[in-house]
């Protein structure tokens, strides 16, 4: 899960790979690094760096590589294979320095390739996987003489997954290559781009073709499409950049998670106006054309696991379909039969549901914010979400929307299956038709509180977070934000369930959130044992309920206490920060997984 970009342009390439790294750092930020080159210099300017990618750049501006160096290559690592440090750092080269690449992906039989290569006399000098394609890609050069071709040798000796981007002293172009592993790749009259994700594209190209598995891309004078076997292939079909440059700067905010939390009330309004003539009428999903089915599974990690738990409510209470939620890693098929399965996902390219899909036989749909994606080549319907980027890695408004686009369906199941009356189904579009309303109340809301609270509650070792029935999916959310980003352990559990041993561990001041939801009897008496034994209760509830965030609405919808993520976000946002934490790039996390 790292970032790669590539370009051939006639400006200077640093001023479209370092902008397009810092869209891409998301996927990774451990180390970054860059490889020049133009048409007749017969070297590689190359610059690699450990830490964030404001060390290369500063690199770069200290080295000002020649301005005519407009083909290039860059890379921003998470590291999987090989600790932390310059020589693991992307680009890697060959043994003479002249070809250059960055990869994204896993390179399964590394130790078998790199083994016969040493044995060939390559010198390597990094840990990781990715070096071997470098060597190979040496190897194949010195008897075809053609990068392009040497590319295709060197990928038919792979095993595992790769986004590439090669680039070489000799042969003024970039040769891109993907197998299961995004890559897309734009032109603008004669200068050509690539990168991992559309948003590297941003404001240069307004068209971008996503490559598809064993496509092999030449960008020189001209963009040529080939197939592992060499076969000229027609470029896959253009895909509309509709994001803008603004959707990606940070603007008036302190950091990425404060704009996306702030954008949910209109991302949500966007997508609502995209599903709702759907809903009613049963024709959101009569339109997906899915075979008959008699159960649903909801296929998911991380945040989007939590939104699949919500969606799945309801499903179960208004389609009276049974819907369960599984952990994409820990899936195992077992039964046959007639199941639709639902994966969810922000960026489409998690591997553990990507893994766990090459086990499903049945129809799959795709509720994701990344329409081209590997998980959407691969589904049988695909409801986008439509959040915009979301650069912050702990995930904020794609949460929102896959709920939101999980109630949308759920309600059009039950109108288009007949499982609930047509009064019923009106009241509950017409309650979700409110829910960036009431969005953007809780935003309001919730800010100064949040901010209010933090100080006080940075000083906490570990938080609780308490709910019931369809509130826990919001607790076992705000739990995963809070620890993401502010390394505090934090638990989610049912009010319930608190007696049967977690209350152990409340002590004098030990903060305990508690999401109104359920039966209130039983949570405000968990409540007040809690608060008995010394926890510092902050509860998210109506207006006029006397809560620390009075932000939910009276009656709520079958998804439960959406509005309270708002609370939940801005708490773990503020939190993060009295502490002095990089909310938008917590250590160890990625947003896009995409290994197992
Ligand atoms: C990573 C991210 C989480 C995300 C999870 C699932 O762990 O840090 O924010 O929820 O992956 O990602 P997906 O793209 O499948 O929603």
């Amino acid at each position: 899960m790292c970032g790669i970009v590539a370009c051939r342009t006639s400006a200077p390439a640093v001023e479209f790979l370092l902008p397009a790294l810092s869209r891409l750092e998301y996927r990774g930020y451990d180390s970054a690094g860059v490889a020049l080159t133009a048409r007749g210099r017969d070297a590689l300017h190359t610059m690699r760096a450990v830490g964030r990618l404001a060390v290369l750049e500063d690199m770069v501006a200290m080295e000002s590589p020649s301005p005519d160096l407009g083909i290039g290559i860059g890379h921003t690592r998470w590291a999987t294979h090989g600790a932390v440090s310059e020589p693991n750092a992307h680009p890697h080269r060959d043994c003479g320095g002249a070809i250059a690449v960055v990869h994204n992906g896993i390179i399964d039989n590394a130790d078998e390739l790199r083994a016969r290569l040493q044995s060939g006399g390559h010198r390597f000098s990094s840990e990781v996987d990715s070096e071997v394609i470098a060597h190979l890609v040496e190897e194949a050069y010195a008897s075809c003489g053609s990068l392009v071709e040497a590319v295709r040798r060197a990928v038919h000796q792979l095993r595992g997954t790769w986004a590439l981007a090669v680039t070489s002293a000799n042969s003024a172009e970039v040769v891109l290559a993907c197998y299961r592993s995004p890559l897309v790749v734009g032109s603008s009259e004669t200068e050509h781009f690539a990168g991992s994700d559309m948003i590297a594209m941003i404001g240069r190209v307004a068209h971008v073709h996503v490559l598809q598995d064993g496509d092999i891309v030449e960008l020189a004078d001209h963009v040529s499409w080939t197939d592992m076997k060499g076969n000229q292939l027609t470029p896959r079909s253009p895909v509309t950049v509709d994001w803008d440059a603004e959707d990606a700067e940070i603007g008036v905010y302190e950091d990425f998670m404060e704009k996306e939390i702030s954008e949910q009330p209109a991302v949500s309004a966007r997508l609502l106006d995209r599903l709702l003539p759907g809903v009613a009428n049963g024709l959101l999903w009569k339109n997906l054309a899915l075979p008959s089915f008699r159960s649903i599974r909801f296929l998911a990690c991380g945040s989007s696991l939590n939104a699949a738990a919500a969606a799945a409510r309801v499903f179960r209470d208004v389609a009276d379909i049974p819907a369960r939620t599984i952990i994409a890693s820990e899936f195992e098929e077992k039964v046959g039969g007639e199941v639709l399965t639902i994966a969810v996902s922000q960026s489409g390219e998690t591997a553990d549901i990507v893994s766990a899909l090459r086990q499903v036989h049945g129809p799959v749909l795709l509720i994701t914010n990344a329409p081209y994606s590997t998980l959407a080549r691969g589904a049988d319907a695909v409801i986008d979400c439509g959040s915009g980027p979301e650069i912050g890695v702990a995930a904020t408004k794609t949460f929102t929307t896959q709920v939101i686009a999980g109630a949308a369906l759920g309600l059009s199941a039950a109108a288009a299956l007949g499982r609930s009356s047509g009064s019923e189904i009106s009241q509950q579009a017409l309650a979700l038709a409110k829910v960036p309303d009431r969005l953007e109340a809780a935003h309001l809301t919730s800010f100064p509180v949040a901010h209010a609270l933090a100080g006080e509650l940075a000083q906490a070792p570990g938080f609780f977070f308490v709910s019931r029935g369809a509130g826990m999916p919001y607790a076992t959310e705000g739990a995963l934000k809070l620890k993401e980003i502010t390394y505090r352990w934090c638990d989610a559990i049912p009010a319930g369930e608190l007696k049967h041993g977690s209350i152990s561990l409340i002590e004098d001041g030990t903060p305990v959130v508690v999401i109104d939801s359920g039966s209130p009897v039983r949570l405000h008496g968990a409540a007040s044992e809690m608060a008995t034994r010394g926890a510092r209760i902050i509860r998210i509830g109506p207006e006029g309920s006397g809560a620390a965030f009075p932000v939910l609405a009276d009656v709520e919808g079958p998804w439960g206490p959406l509005e309270g993520v708002l609370a939940l976000q801005h708490l773990a946002r503020s939190v993060a920060v009295a502490l002095g934490r990089d909310c938008d790039k917590p250590r160890n996390l990625a947003k896009s997984v995409t290994v197992l």
